[in-house]
C-alpha cells in the first residue's frame, strides 16, 4: 500500500534488468558492473538481493531488520555496511543478527565494514543492489548521488536535506534515478499506513467538504544528547551530537516535523504551500549540548489556493505532547494520529475511525521490494522533496521572522554544507569561548 506511488516511468523492465539496476542503453560504467553482479547471482541460480546499510544508528539498525524482513522475498542478504564511526556500526550489526530471524541474511565480515566519514561509497562497491542510506539528512544529497551514480535501487531516510542546495542536488539525481529505471523508497512510513491513507483517500473524495484550514503537531519531550568527549576533533564532535548542528540535521522542524507537513501536502493533493511566516526560539534546550537548533517553532503555511497550514513542533519536556495531523472543511473535520487511531466526524453523523494497521515501516519495505521484483516503477522522491522543502521554508520562516515565499525558499543558495568532509576539516559552526554555539536571531538572521 503506498499514499501515492510515482506514476513517472511507465517503461516495463525484466524482472533481472530491474534488479541489474538498469537496462543497457543507459548504463555508465558503475552501473555495467552492476549488471555482472546480477548475471553471476543468475548464473549461480539464485536471485539473491544484497543489501549495504549506510548510517547504522537506531533507524538504520530497524530498516536492516524491515529489509530483511521484506514480505516479498526471503532471498536477501546484507552485506556490506558503512557509519562514521566503527562502534555504532558494530552495535548495530549486534542488534540485527539478535533481532533478524534468519541469520543466514547476514554476512558483513569486517573487510565489508567501513567507518569513516567517507565510507559509503566503499559500501555501495561492494556489488550490493539495494542500498539503505539512513544517515543524518545533512549528508542524503552526497550519498543519494552515489547510489543513483552507482545504479542502485535505494531506501533512503526522510528529510532529504537540511538546505535548498542540497534539496536540488535531490531533484537532479532523482531525474538520474529514473532515467536509470531505479527503484527509490523514501522513509515516509505515514504514506505505507492503513488509516493515512483510508482517511486522506475519503478527504480528496470531499468527506469533509471544502478544506478550509489544517493543523500538524510534531510536539515531544525532545531526543538524545550526545556530549563532547575529550579526544573528539570540533568535527567529530558535531557528526556525534548531529541532531543539534544544522548543517547535519536541519533543526527538529526538518528532521521531524517533516513527516506532518508531508501529510499536509498529500492532503492538499501532492502541493506545497507557496508562502510561511512564523515564530520560534529555544527556551529550554540552551545548554553547550545543545548546539545552535530552536526547540519550538510554529509556522502559518499558505497555499495557492488560500488554504492555510497551522504547524507546531515543540521539543520540551513536561508539556502537551502529540503526533498528528488535521484538517477542517466546510462540513466537518479529520484527525490523524501519527501512532493511534484516526477518525472522520462529518457534521451531524457517527465517526467514522480507523486503528492503526500494519507498522508502516515494515510496510514500506514490503512494498519496495515487491515494486523491484514485479519490475514496477517506484519512485517517492518527488512528494519528499516538497516535504523536505516545506520544512526548510518553515525554519526560514521562524529563524528570520519574516514572510518567506516558496519561490525565494527554493532558490535560495545558503548551503550549510562544510568546505570538506574530514575529521579535521572545519566544521561550519563554532562555539564561543563560553562553548555555547551562536543560534539564529529572528529580526536579524539572514535564513535564505
Ligand atoms: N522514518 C522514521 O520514522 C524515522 C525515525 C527515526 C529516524 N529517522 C531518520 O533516520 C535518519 C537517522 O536517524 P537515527 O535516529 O537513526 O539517528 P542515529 O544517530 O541513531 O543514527 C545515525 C547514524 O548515522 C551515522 N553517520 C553520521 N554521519 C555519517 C556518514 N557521513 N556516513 C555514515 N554514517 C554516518 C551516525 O554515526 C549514526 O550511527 C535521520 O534522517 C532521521 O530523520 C526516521
Amino acid at each position: 500500500m503506498n499514499g501515492n506511488p510515482s506514476k513517472t516511468r511507465v517503461k516495463r523492465t525484466s524482472r533481472r534488468e530491474f534488479l541489474s539496476g538498469s537496462t543497457a542503453a543507459v548504463l555508465g560504467a558503475s552501473v555495467a558492473g552492476n549488471l555482472g553482479i546480477a548475471r553471476t547471482a543468475h548464473a549461480a541460480g539464485s536471485d539473491l538481493i544484497k543489501i549495504a546499510l549506510i548510517g547504522c544508528g537506531g533507524r538504520g539498525t530497524g530498516a536492516a531488520i524491515q529489509a530483511l524482513g521484506n514480505k516479498a522475498t526471503p532471498n536477501v542478504k546484507l552485506v556490506a555496511m558503512a557509519d562514521a564511526f566503527r562502534d555504532r556500526m558494530e552495535k548495530c550489526l549486534k542488534a540485527v543478527q539478535s533481532r533478524c530471524k534468519d541469520k543466514n541474511k547476514i554476512d558483513v565480515p569486517p573487510e565489508r565494514m567501513f567507518a569513516d566519514l567517507l565510507g559509503f561509497q566503499k559500501a555501495i562497491d561492494c556489488g550490493v543492489d539495494v542500498v539503505l542510506i539512513c544517515t543524518p539528512p545533512g549528508f542524503r544529497p552526497m550519498q543519494f548521488e552515489a547510489a543513483v551514480k552507482a545504479g542502485k535501487h535505494i531506501f533512503m531516510e526522510k528529510p532529504l536535506a537540511v538546505d535548498a542546495p542540497g534539496t536540488r542536488r535531490i531533484m537532479a539525481a532523482n531525474e538520474e534515478a529514473k532515467k536509470k529505471d531505479l527503484a527509490v523508497a523514501v522513509g515516509h512510513h505515514l504514506r505505507h499506513e492503513t488509516k493515512h491513507c483510508e482517511v486522506i483517500k475519503r478527504l480528496q473524495d470531499g468527506a469533509i467538504g471544502d478544506i478550509k484550514y489544517m493543523r500538524a503537531y510534531f510536539n515531544s519531550s525532545g531526543v538524545w544528547t550526545r556530549p563532547r568527549q575529550p579526544d573528539q576533533t570540533e568535527m567529530q564532535y558535531q557528526v556525534r551530537n548531529w541532531y543539534y548542528f544544522n548543517w547535519v540535521c536541519g533543526d527538529h522542524i526538518v528532521e521531524q516535523h517533516v513527516h506532518d507537513l508531508d501529510v499536509m501536502n498529500w492532503i492538499k493533493g501532492e502541493t506545497h504551500p507557496v508562502e510561511a511566516n512564523g515564530m520560534g526560539g529555544r527556551q529550554v534546550r540552551i545548554s553547550k549540548d545543545h548546539g545552535e537548533i530552536f526547540d519550538h517553532h510554529a509556522v502559518e503555511f499558505t497555499y495557492a489556493d488560500g488554504t492555510k497550514m497551522f504547524s507546531f513542533c515543540r521539543h520540551i519536556p513536561g508539556c502537551w505532547n502529540s503526533f498528528s495531523e488535521h484538517a477542517h472543511g466546510t462540513k466537518g473535520h479529520a484527525s490523524i494520529q501519527g501512532h493511534g487511531r484516526s477518525e472522520i466526524v462529518v457534521d451531524g453523523q457517527e465517526p467514522m475511525r480507523w486503528k492503526r494497521g500494519p507498522d508502516g515501516h515494515q510496510v514500506e519495505h514490503d512494498d519496495l521490494f515487491a515494486a523491484m521484483l514485479a519490475g514496477k516503477p517506484y519512485n517517492e522522491v518527488d512528494y519528499s522533496v516538497n516535504a523536505t522543502m516545506t520544512a526548510i521554508l518553515g525554519r526560514m520562516a521562524t529563524y528570520s521572522g519574516k514572510v518567506v515565499s516558496w519561490d525565494e525558499a527554493i532558490k535560495s543558495t545558503l548551503d550549510l554544507s562544510p568546505k570538506s568532509y574530514a575529521w579535521d576539516a572545519e566544521a561550519p559552526v563554532k562555539p564561543g569561548p563560553d562553548g555555547i554555539y551562536p543560534c539564529a536571531m529572528p529580526g536579524v538572521t539572514k535564513a535564505w
